[in-house]
């Protein structure tokens, strides 16, 4: 089993988050530790439209936003990396100037502490020039930026289908072994 951290903060993209944890927890060898921001519970409402689309499903433990005792905020407590999707600008801002307020900023704080990964999927557009910076300083500090940008050449016709890709190119990042996406010369052999 591979333990990954999952923060969701309050930008756009609560069905990208909910279609990502789905495909971890289809591979069957992730244990995920799930910790939602307040901002991002008021997007949901807004994404979610009442609809039957909660996160905690995918999850096998749930932290609170507020709880510092939670093992994520530790650095012995040991974990294979971490991911922030999507990540909001605040967040953002927060991680990169090291201010651990809430637990998904601390989280993310002992995650480059520790030199493990943190794969960030910003979320914003456009972007202004504090944005920018705030991406440099903690990909300077060790963390991935990873927007989503989906790959048109693998010929996938169903946003379910990029998504999944894109779950796969996250858990490489984290040097974790699948076969969730597509891969070039691999199994994608001819131009669409
Ligand atoms: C419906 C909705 C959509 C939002 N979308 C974004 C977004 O795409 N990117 C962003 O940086 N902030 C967005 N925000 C603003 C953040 O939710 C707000 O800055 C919040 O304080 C972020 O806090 P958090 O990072 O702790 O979740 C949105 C807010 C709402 C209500």
């Amino acid at each position: 089993m591979h333990r990954i951290v999952v923060g969701v903060t309050g930008a756009s993209g609560m069905p990208l988050a909910e279609k990502v944890l789905r495909h971890f927890a289809g591979m069957g060898n992730l244990e995920i530790h799930l910790i939602v921001s307040s901002g991002a519970r008021l997007v949901m409402q807004s994404e979610f439209r009442g609809g039957d689309l909660s996160l905690e499903r995918h999850a096998h433990a749930v932290h609170a936003i507020d709880d510092m005792t939670a093992g994520p905020a530790s650095g012995s407590w040991r974990h294979d990396g971490m991911i922030i999707c999507p990540c909001s600008m605040s967040s953002l801002a927060s991680i990169a100037s090291g201010a651990g307020i809430n637990l998904i900023h601390r989280a993310a704080d002992v995650t480059l502490k520790e030199r493990r990964k943190l794969v960030v999927i910003p979320r914003e557009t456009p972007l202004t020039s504090i944005h920018l910076r705030n991406m440099q300083t903690i990909t300077e500090a060790g963390a991935v930026i990873m927007p989503f940008s989906p790959a048109y050449y693998d010929c996938h016709t169903t946003l379910d289908q990029m998504v999944q890709h894109f779950a796969g190119r996250i858990l490489d990042q984290l040097r974790i072994e699948n076969n969730i996406c597509a891969r070039w010369r691999e199994t994608i052999e001819v131009a669409c």
